[in-house]
């Protein structure tokens, strides 16, 4: 199933107690480079290390500004409420139409790890998914080394389904992942 342009443009905003979830701009290069330069943050993506701002800007560009125009919703940019610094994303960087599910992606600056950040977002971005877009579910895959993405995946309630090889972005070296999914059920 095709996700309408209608709701493509009327993502909604999401919002915890500390950060908000807004779609990624292209002034978030900055911030973008802080996280995407640094070589732990990057060792289980598909892209990086970043090595100067013009590389973000048109990673920008070209990975998250025209994802509207694939039939994509926006990535989710987290910004931190107390400092107003943008601190990650949270996205559905594919989309099954076939299974009308959507495949996760997050990343976030070292300095926030591990205080249960990236668990929260994912929740309000799959609960998005499931009551704006439509998704009959969701699904992550991750690196086999990637632990803190299994142990996030777990926390929200996924299955493992085992490896798979995958393909992150078209024109990518495919590789094995580990596949997780959620499949929502009518209450
Ligand atoms: C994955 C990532 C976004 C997690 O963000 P986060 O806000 O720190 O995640 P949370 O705090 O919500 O949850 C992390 C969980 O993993 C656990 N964890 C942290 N490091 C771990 C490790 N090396 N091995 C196993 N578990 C680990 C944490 O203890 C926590 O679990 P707990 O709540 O049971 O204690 C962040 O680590 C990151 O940006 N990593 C690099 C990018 C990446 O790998 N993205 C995923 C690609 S699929």
């Amino acid at each position: 199933m095709m996700i309408s342009p209608e709701k493509l443009r009327n993502i909604p905003q999401l919002a915890d107690d500390q950060f908000i979830m807004r779609p990624v701009r292209l002034s978030d290069a900055e911030d973008m480079f802080e996280y995407g330069s640094d070589e732990v943050v990057v060792q289980y993506l598909p892209w990086g290390p970043y090595r100067s701002l013009e590389e973000v800007e048109s990673g920008i560009e070209e990975f998250f500004l025209k994802r509207p125009e694939k039939g994509l919703p926006p990535a989710y940019a987290i910004v931190w409420k107390e400092n107003g610094k943008m601190i990650g994303t949270c996205d559905f960087h594919s989309v099954d139409q076939e299974n009308n599910t959507g495949g996760i992606g997050f990343v976030l600056n070292r300095g926030y790890w591990n205080k249960g950040i990236m668990t929260r977002a994912s929740k309000l971005l799959i609960e998005m998914g499931r009551n704006h877009l439509g998704f009959r579910g969701v699904t992550l895959d991750h690196r086999p080394e990637n632990d803190t993405a299994a142990r996030i995946a777990e926390k929200l309630g996924f299955s493992m389904k085992g490896q798979r090889d995958h393909r992150y972005m078209a024109g990518q070296e495919s590789r094995k992942m580990v596949h997780w999914e959620l499949v929502f059920t009518e209450n």
